[in-house]
């Protein structure tokens, strides 16, 4: 069979996508999703608000020419490139928590893991550590050779623009508009300069007074965090003041009590449509978390590169040339030469950036924007982990409202379609049998092993807190060993003692027991 042939173990972590597949560097670089993951995490726990910039960075890549990691290019003498567009520049951040990412995959696994791919990775994982619903990502998309400010203008919605305006502009972009107002739901997280708003607040249209459509109390306060005149180009603002790290429907509340901070924003209130929407996702948490993975997915997908178009940066700044990248990578072991199984997808016809056709206008000419970079703040976990084995993913303590505000919604750490059908648990477990069978050299992928736990966890416990069943006698027997076992897997890497049934299972009540045994652990 030849490897580019579609294969039973790589059918478990397939999903619809023709495109990609999730689980795409299983072989190649089986560890990819921990190490985003883990600098994500570390990024988070210096700075929150970088949740809500690789959010961004995910969105202002894939609007621009596609999701191909363009936007993260530097700009040479001869070419301005896409970050320093007035929409990016000083606004977008993350780009550390990229690189480091991206250094450390190119020293494990040199030239396979793409940066387009880190981007959707870590918007991914942005959204879980901020307490959102997480997904399955399908990965293999291919880094872009070009990357061109002018193309941002066209192709990035600004924040003055009305519904039917931003409507249309995601439906260049194949969303619908119900699709364009989830999505806008990302506004629940992050700040904003001042410049981004500011218009809203003095001399509206001529007038002297602020847009009669926001709040006269937010107004003034925000009149206050932004004063008329001021220079400071590195004044910002929460854009959901009560909670800004945290994933929840406060950017649906705000809107309805006419705090939207952007005309984009607030103007949802003004069509039929959208207005429902609005108000369905504000008192909906659930609700909206969870319509919220299906446009990211399709964000994620947008006029990805595959196959042998573009190519593996091995520094995100920088697009190798096209003289490297013929001799590089992805010449003789192109589609399918790497020690990888790769998907049917890169024996598919290719695409390039240059067939792409892309729309004109001038939707984010704003020069006012412009100004120097900012850091938010900085907050440091006072709890962090010593061993990267041991990463907790945030998604364990999404339930700790003191780290993530009210949020208690546990996330489906993987798509439910993936993993609660029958089969699919079946194909999982196939798969693993055969790592352990597999030849006389058993190979354990020790991610993919513990992200099933995890995912078969979150999912467990996803439907017992929805009391959609109930366990049953035999159901928690079998729990009780899984949690031994785990626990007497873990009790190699740490000092604490390996445990009998007895003590970690005296009689008492199930939560009881749960407690204590996280408090052995100290999960955050
Ligand atoms: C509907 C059209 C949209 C407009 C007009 C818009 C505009 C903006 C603007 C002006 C900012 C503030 C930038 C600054 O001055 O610092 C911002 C921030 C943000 N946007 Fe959007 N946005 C839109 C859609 C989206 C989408 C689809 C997503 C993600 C799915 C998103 C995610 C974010 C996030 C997370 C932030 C906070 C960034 C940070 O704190 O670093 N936005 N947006």
């Amino acid at each position: 069979m030849s490897k580019c042939a579609f294969s039973a173990s790589s059918r478990l972590l397939w999903i619809s996508s023709k495109k990609k597949k999730v689980g795409f560097y299983g072989n190649s670089c089986g560890s990819s999703e921990t190490i985003v993951k883990d600098e994500v995490r570390k990024g988070f726990y210096r700075d929150q608000g970088v949740a809500a910039g690789l959010v961004r960075l995910h969105f202002h890549d894939c609007f621009v020419k596609g999701c191909d990691g363009s936007v993260l290019v530097d700009s040479t003498p001869g070419n301005s490139a896409e970050k320093d567009s007035p929409a990016n520049d000083p606004s977008l951040q993350g780009y550390e928590v990229i690189d480091s990412a991206k250094a450390r995959l190119e020293a494990m696994c040199k030239g396979v893991v793409s940066c387009a791919d880190i981007v959707a990775f870590a918007a991914r994982d942005s959204i879980v550590i901020t307490g959102g619903l997480g997904y399955e990502v399908p990965a293999g998309r291919r880094d872009g050779r070009i990357s061109q400010v002018s193309e941002t203008f066209t192709n990035l919605p600004p924040p003055t623009i009305n519904v039917d305006r931003l409507t249309q502009a995601f439906a260049k972009k194949g969303f619908t508009q119900e699709e364009m107002v989830t999505l806008t739901g990302a506004h629940t997280i992050g700040r904003s300069h001042c410049t981004s708003f500011s218009d809203r607040l003095y001399n509206f249209n001529g007038t002297t007074s602020h847009d009669p459509s926001l709040d006269p109390m937010y107004a003034s306060q925000l009149m206050l965090q932004c004063p008329q005149g001021n220079t400071n180009p590195n004044l910002v603002v929460p854009m959901d003041p009560s909670s800004p790290a945290t994933t929840d429907s406060g950017h649906y509340t705000n809107i309805l009590a006419n705090r939207g901070l952007f005309t984009s924003d607030q103007k949802l209130l003004t069509n039929a449509a959208t207005v429902i929407q609005v108000n369905q996702n504000a008192w909906n948490v659930m609700l909206w978390r969870s319509k919220f993975v299906s446009p990211m997915l399709k964000m994620g997908q947008l006029d990805v590169l595959t196959g042998n178009a573009g190519e593996i940066r091995s520094n995100c700044r920088e697009p190798r040339s096209d003289a490297a990248a013929k001799a590089g990578s992805f010449d003789s072991k192109s589609s399918c030469g790497y020690e990888v199984q790769h998907s049917d997808n890169i024996c598919e016809p290719q695409k390039d950036h240059a067939s792409l056709s892309k729309s004109t206008g001038d939707m984010y000419l704003k020069p006012s924007l412009k100004m120097q970079h900012l850091k938010v703040s900085t907050v440091t976990s006072e709890k962090k982990h010593s061993s990267e084995t041991c990463v907790v993913d945030a998604g364990s303590n999404r339930n700790d409202p003191s780290r993530y505000g009210t949020s208690k919604v546990p996330s489906i750490h993987g798509t439910e379609d993936a993993l609660s059908s029958p089969a699919s648990v079946e194909d999982a477990s196939a798969k693993l049998t055969k790592l352990h069978k597999a030849d006389s050299t058993p190979k354990i992928d020790v991610p993919m092993l513990v992200n099933t736990i995890h995912n078969l966890s979150d999912l467990l416990l996803f439907h017992s807190s929805n009391g959609s069943f109930e366990l049953k006698e035999g159901d928690r027997e079998a729990l009780k060993d899984v949690i031994l076992n785990l626990h007497r897997c873990l009790s190699k890497y740490s000092e604490q003692k390996i445990p009998t049934p007895e003590s970690l299972f005296p009689q008492q009540g199930t939560s009881q027991y749960l407690a204590q045994l996280s408090e052995m652990f100290e999960l955050y």
